[in-house]
C-alpha cells in the first residue's frame, strides 16, 4: 500500500502546488520542530522533509557528531549546562544552513537566544503530545539522561509544566497523537501553507496601503 494514500479518513492530501508554494514562501528559512522527547519530532520531521523535498537534519545527531560522543556521554562527562551550550551553538549553525527541516532536542527551545534565532530564521512547529503518549514512547529507549530518575512519570510531568508555556511560542502547534504519521504530516503541511500565505497576504496588503 502506498503510505502517502493509506489514510483515506484523514484530511484531503496536500496538493503538489501547496508544497511548491510552501517552498517558495519559505525562501531561506527552515522548518523547525520543537516539543518534548517522544513527541515525534524526528519521525515526523523526516517525513515532512521528504514530502517537501528538503534535507532533514536532526540537532541531537549533529551534536553527537560535533562532540564525538553520545548525548548520555556528554551529560555524564560534562554535565547538562555544557550540553546546553553545545546544543545552542549547533542549532545556531544549522539555522544558517538554508532551507531544511530541523528536529530539535526537547530542551533547546527553552533557551531565549535559541527561540529568537528560530523566530528569525525559521517557521517553528510545536508537536504537542500528551504525557501518557510521551511516556509510552520514551519508555522504549534508555538514551534520555533527563529521564534516568526514580520516577520518570513525575519528571515528564514536571518538564511539561515548565516547558509547555514556552513551547506555545512556536509559530504553529500540531497535536501529535496515535494516528498514522502521514496524517500529522498532512496537518503540518496545511498549517505551514496557511501560515506562510496569511503572512504573505498581510505583507502584500501593507505594501499596497503604504504605496497609496
Ligand atoms: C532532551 C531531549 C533529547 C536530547 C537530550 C535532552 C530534553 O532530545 O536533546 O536528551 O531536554 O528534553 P529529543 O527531544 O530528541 O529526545
Amino acid at each position: 500500500m502506498n503510505p502517502e494514500t493509506s489514510d483515506s479518513a484523514g484530511p484531503a492530501p496536500a496538493t503538489q502546488s501547496q508544497e511548491a508554494e510552501i517552498l517558495a514562501g519559505l525562501g531561506k528559512r527552515l522548518i523547525v520542530l520543537v516539543g518534548m522527547m517522544g513527541a515525534g519530532k524526528s519521525t515526523i520531521g523526516r517525513r515532512l522533509a521528504a514530502r517537501l523535498n528538503l534535507p532533514f537534519v536532526d540537532a541531537d545527531t549533529e551534536i553527537e557528531v560535533a562532540a564525538g560522543m553520545t548525548i548520555p556521554e556528554i551529560f555524564e562527562m560534562h554535565g547538562e549546562p555544557h550540553f546546553r551550550d553545545g546544543e545552542a551553538r549547533v542549532i545556531a549553525r544549522l539555522l544558517d544552513g538554508g532551507p531544511a527541516v530541523l528536529a530539535t532536542g526537547g530542551g533547546s527551545f527553552m533557551r531565549e537566544e535559541t527561540r529568537r534565532r528560530i523566530a528569525e530564521k525559521a517557521v517553528s512547529i510545536w508537536l504537542k503530545a500528551d504525557p501518557d503518549i510521551i511516556m509510552r514512547r520514551v519508555r522504549r529507549r534508555a538514551d534520555r539522561p533527563l529521564l534516568q530518575t526514580a520516577d520518570p512519570v513525575a519528571t515528564i510531568n514536571r518538564l511539561l509544566g515548565e516547558r509547555e508555556p514556552v513551547y506555545q511560542h512556536a509559530d504553529l502547534t500540531i497535536g501529535s497523537r496515535d494516528v498514522p504519521h502521514d496524517k500529522i504530516v498532512e496537518e503540518c503541511i496545511a498549517a505551514l501553507h496557511a501560515r506562510i500565505f496569511d503572512n504573505a497576504a498581510v505583507a502584500a496588503a501593507n505594501s499596497m496601503s503604504s504605496a497609496k
